[in-house]
C-alpha cells in the first residue's frame, strides 16, 4: 500500500461524520488508558530519586512506545517540546501504526506532569494525554498562559478581563456558598504576589501549589475535592490539556498567553496566536471528538499513585470522551511479571 492510498483512507474515515463519532472515542478511550497508565508505572520506578530528567525519561519513553503500537496516525501538537529540543514526543512527531485505515489524531501529552513533584515523591504528579481529530487541539507555544479555571456552574459568571474579587463574588454566588468558602488553587510562584494578596483580600483561602496546574484544573471541575478554581499564570501546553479536559467534564478554563520575551512573543505570532486575547475553551480544544487521560504517579485528591506490588503494579485513572459523554475513575491491576503468582486485593 502506498503512502498516498494510506492517507485515502485516513482521509475518508476522518471525513465519515457522525456516524463515526462514537466510533472514534470507543476505539481510542481504552488504547487511551494504557499510554498514560503505562506511561505512570515507568515514571513511578524512578520517582522519588530526585532526578527530574530521569523521570521525564521514563515517562516520555513507555508514552511514545506505546503510541506507536496504536492504530492511529498521530501528529504531536503538544508535546515535550521543538524537534531540535527534544528527543521524542516534540511536536510535529509522527506516531502510531499509521496503516490502512488508522484514525488520524492530533496528540497533546504530558507524559509526567510536575516533574519536580514527582522527583521528589510528593502528592499530585500525573501523565496525562489527550487526543482529538486533526485540528482538535490548539498548538499552542511553550510559553506562558495567564488561566482562570472553574466548575460547571460558574462557567458563564466569570471574566478573565475582570478583577479578581468581581470573579470570585460570581463563582461564589454560582457555587451558593460564601466567598470565603472557596478555595483557589495558585501556583506557588513570586509572579503571584498580587493576585494571592487579591484572593486573600476578598477573603477566599488559597490552596498554594508546587507544580501541576493540569490536575488542579480537574479538580476545580470535580466536586468533592474542595478546589474550586485554578487562577495564575502557568504553562500555555499545560493550558491546552486543561481545556480537552475541561470541554469533557463541562467546567471551563479562560487563558491569555504571557510570553516572556519577545522571542516568545515572535513565536506567538508565527503560530498565529493573539497574545491580547482571551482564549476559552473551545478555542483552545475545538475538537468534537475527544479523549483525554490521566493517571497519578504519586497520590493525589483525586488520583491515587502508582503501588508496586511483588510481579504487578495498580494505577488509578481517570478517563473521559466528549462525544461519548462518561467519565471513568478506573482502578487497575497490572500483572507484570509472566508467572508471577499474584493475590489481588480489593
Ligand atoms: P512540568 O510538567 O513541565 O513539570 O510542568 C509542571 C508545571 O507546574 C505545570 O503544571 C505548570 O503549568 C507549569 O509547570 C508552570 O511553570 P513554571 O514551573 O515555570 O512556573
Amino acid at each position: 500500500m502506498t503512502d498516498e492510498t494510506r492517507m485515502h483512507s485516513s482521509d475518508e474515515r476522518a471525513r465519515s461524520g457522525a456516524a463515526r463519532d462514537d466510533d472514534f472515542e470507543r476505539a481510542l478511550v481504552l488504547d487511551t488508558v494504557r499510554v498514560t497508565e503505562l506511561a505512570a508505572i515507568a515514571a513511578s520506578r524512578v520517582v522519588g530519586k530526585g532526578l527530574e530528567d530521569l523521570v521525564d525519561q521514563a515517562g516520555t519513553d513507555a508514552m511514545r512506545r506505546v503510541l506507536n503500537e496504536l492504530d492511529i496516525d498521530g501528529e504531536i501538537v503538544i508535546g515535550e517540546g521543538e524537534r531540535d529540543e527534544a528527543p521524542m514526543l516534540y511536536i510535529g512527531e509522527r506516531l502510531g501504526r499509521r496503516g490502512p485505515g488508522a484514525w488520524p489524531v492530533d496528540i497533546a501529552v504530558d507524559p509526567v506532569e510536575g516533574t519536580g513533584i514527582a522527583a521528589r515523591m510528593v502528592n499530585n504528579a500525573v501523565t496525562v494525554i489527550a487526543l482529538a481529530e486533526k485540528g482538535g487541539l490548539f498548538q499552542a507555544p511553550d510559553t506562558y498562559m495567564e488561566k482562570l479555571i472553574v466548575p460547571p456552574p460558574a462557567v458563564d459568571v466569570v471574566d478573565l478581563r475582570w478583577p479578581v474579587a468581581a470573579n470570585l463574588a460570581g463563582l461564589a454566588q454560582a457555587m451558593d456558598r460564601k466567598v470565603e468558602d472557596l478555595t483557589i488553587v495558585i501556583l506557588d510562584r513570586p509572579r503571584h504576589e498580587q493576585l494571592l494578596r487579591e484572593v486573600r483580600a476578598a477573603g477566599s483561602r488559597v490552596k498554594l501549589i508546587g507544580d501541576g496546574d493540569v490536575i488542579a484544573a480537574l479538580s476545580a471541575a470535580i466536586q468533592g475535592t474542595n478546589v474550586h478554581a485554578v487562577m495564575g499564570t502557568g504553562g500555555a501546553p499545560e493550558g491546552v490539556l486543561a481545556a480537552a479536559a475541561m470541554k469533557c467534564l463541562g467546567g471551563a478554563i479562560q487563558g491569555r498567553f504571557a510570553p516572556r520575551n519577545d522571542a516568545e512573543r515572535e513565536r506567538l505570532e508565527a503560530m498565529g496566536a493573539d497574545s491580547e486575547r482571551v482564549y476559552h475553551t473551545a478555542d483552545l480544544a475545538p475538537g468534537d471528538h475527544l479523549v483525554f487521560s490521566a493517571t497519578g504517579i504519586t497520590d493525589g485528591e483525586l488520583l491515587r499513585g502508582v503501588k508496586f506490588f511483588r510481579g504487578g503494579a495498580r494505577t488509578h485513572t481517570v478517563t473521559m470522551g466528549y462525544h461519548s459523554r462518561v467519565v471513568r475513575f478506573s482502578d487497575a491491576i497490572h500483572l507484570l511479571d509472566d508467572g508471577a503468582r499474584v493475590t489481588i486485593q480489593l
